[in-house]
């Protein structure tokens, strides 16, 4: 991997190559000539703060920046207040990550007066907005780089210039063909990776933001995804996730010779590899052949999460999602038909323009029937720029929140008395960390996905040993280690 270039012998006095990743490593080299003239004026190496805000597509992109920032030098900081570089990875799926954004810039303008030395950066999904760019420049003029989705990147380049420069730097482009390979990656879990398989997404739901700011689907090569597996499986990568907006049309755009059921039979040849999750599915294009080579697979995770986002066939329409109530309650049946143990999870949206109590309780009918094992529900918020939020019959608040909290406790009952269905069995799970509460327990995952407490030496993270369920503690059990 380029990962193992040398910047020290990167001549950083000539001009930067044109060709990636080559013109980024170049960049790196230039970044490392500062961190150590850093360290010579302070005694010490510089620290670096990354926030993810978004969904598991960010926390990927995270570990790229923080895989860059660890090669030029920098060591990561517990919390933006020890650190002298911030990022945060912004997201804007929905308007309370935007003001969760907008409420930490205060705090950071107030350590940045404090350490006029530190400097901070914004990227991700919500700088691809229209609009949060003018607010950044006019309201937070702190700031020291903003820039997007489609050129992170072209990070090191542009941390080279914000080193140097004093002003605003803003890079947004509107869109890429580019799929830049071979850049540093830092994993937060050592023996579980995210894989992009894919970029962007074509589907335009209308509540969504992301098609507009991830921009069209771009598949990776099959090649250069099951080189890097077998590059992490080497590397000491146990459970990877295949990552994309919409994984069931991998291999589309461009059209490409393997499909995603091809791309999964070819990474689960990978040794060393013995879990595969991927995210996330959309239920239109869910194929037959996808949910055979699931079943057929010793590898691939006992989960699927295949958002459902409302129950009402009219309101699935105005959302744009081709499929209906009967569609999606005929695919769950061919899914737990193949394979009955298989955990279900999904996406519920409440309080999409012109839904009526009605459509609420299509949307629990479904729950009911399909007793998901967890359900993440959102209330629905208005993204600028969607076909959505031009609609009539925006649905007022107080109704919005009275058919969230009744979809809440079905989904909390169903999934409780799903998951309670385990009790007494032992399964394999993967040893992912020490309790954070108490530290004699271990907490581990199961090939469904649900969490398991039992009490272990630290030695086994990273292991896959089986735990019998004991207890049933509502979305997470209390185990032993069964030997
Ligand atoms: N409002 C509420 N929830 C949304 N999601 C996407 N856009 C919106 C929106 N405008 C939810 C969907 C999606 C999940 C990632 O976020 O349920 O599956
Ligand atoms: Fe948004 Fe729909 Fe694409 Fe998912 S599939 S990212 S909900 S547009």
């Amino acid at each position: 991997m380029y990962n193992e270039i040398d910047l020290d012998i990167i001549d950083i006095n000539s001009e930067p190559p044109t060709e990636e990743p080559f013109r980024q490593y170049y960049f790196m080299a230039k970044c490392r000539r500062w961190v150590k003239d850093f360290e010579q004026k302070n005694g010490r190496l510089p620290k670096s703060f990354v926030l993810n805000m978004g969904c598991q597509m960010n926390a990927r992109d995270s570990e790229k920046l923080s895989g860059i920032l660890r090669r030029i030098g920098y060591i990561p900081a517990e919390e933006e207040e020890t650190a002298d570089f911030c990022i945060y990875n912004t997201c804007t799926v929905r308007d309370n990550a935007d003001q969760r954004v907008y409420g930490r810039l205060g705090h950071l303008n107030s350590l940045k007066k404090k350490k006029p030395s530190m400097k901070i950066a914004l990227c991700g999904c919500m700088m691809q907005e229209p609009g949060t760019v003018e607010r950044i420049r006019r309201s937070y003029r702190f700031v020291d780089l903003v820039f997007g989705t489609h050129n992170l990147y072209k990070f090191a380049e542009l941390l080279a210039d914000a080193l140097e420069q004093d002003r605003m730097i803003v890079d947004i482009w509107e869109g890429t063909d580019a799929i830049v390979e071979e850049l540093p990656v830092e994993r937060k879990i050592p023996f579980k990776s995210g894989i992009n398989i894919m970029f962007g997404c074509n589907n335009f739901c209308s509540y969504c933001i992301v098609p507009y700011v991830r921009g069209r689907e771009r598949s990776r090569n099959p090649e250069d995804i099951l080189q890097e597996i077998s590059a992490l499986a080497a590397d000491g990568v146990v459970e990877i996730m295949l990552l994309g907006q919409n994984v069931n049309s991998y291999g589309k755009n461009p059209k490409g010779r393997m499909n995603f059921a091809g791309l999964l039979r070819e990474a689960e040849k990978i040794e060393g590899i013995r879990r595969i999750r991927f995210m996330t599915s959309h239920p239109k294009d869910l194929s037959d052949e996808l949910i055979r080579v699931m079943a057929e697979s010793d590898k691939i995770c006992r989960h699927l999460h295949l958002p459902l986002q409302s129950g009402s066939t009219r309101i699935l329409g105005k959302m744009n999602r081709h499929y209906t109530k009967e569609q999606y309650l005929s695919l769950v049946e061919r899914i737990r038909g193949a394979m009955p143990d298989i955990a279900l999870t999904t996406d519920i949206i409440v309080g999409f323009p012109g839904e009526t109590p009605e459509d609420v309780d299509e949307t629990i009918d479904v729950i009911r029937r399909v007793e998901f094992d967890n359900a993440f529900t959102f209330l629905y918020s208005k993204r600028t720029g969607t076909p959505a939020a031009a609609m009539e019959n925006q649905v007022e608040e107080s109704v919005m929140k009275e058919g969230f909290d009744r979809v809440l406790k079905v989904v909390q009952d169903t999934a409780r008395k799903r998951v309670a269905l385990l009790a007494g069995r032992t399964m394999e799970a993967l040893v992912e960390e020490r309790n954070g509460q108490d530290a004699s327990l271990l907490t581990g995952r199961l090939s469904n996905n649900t969490l398991v407490h039992f009490p272990g030496d630290p030695s086994l993270i990273g292991q896959i040993v089986p735990v019998s369920l004991k207890e049933y503690k509502g979305f997470y059990y209390l185990g032993e280690r069964s030997l």
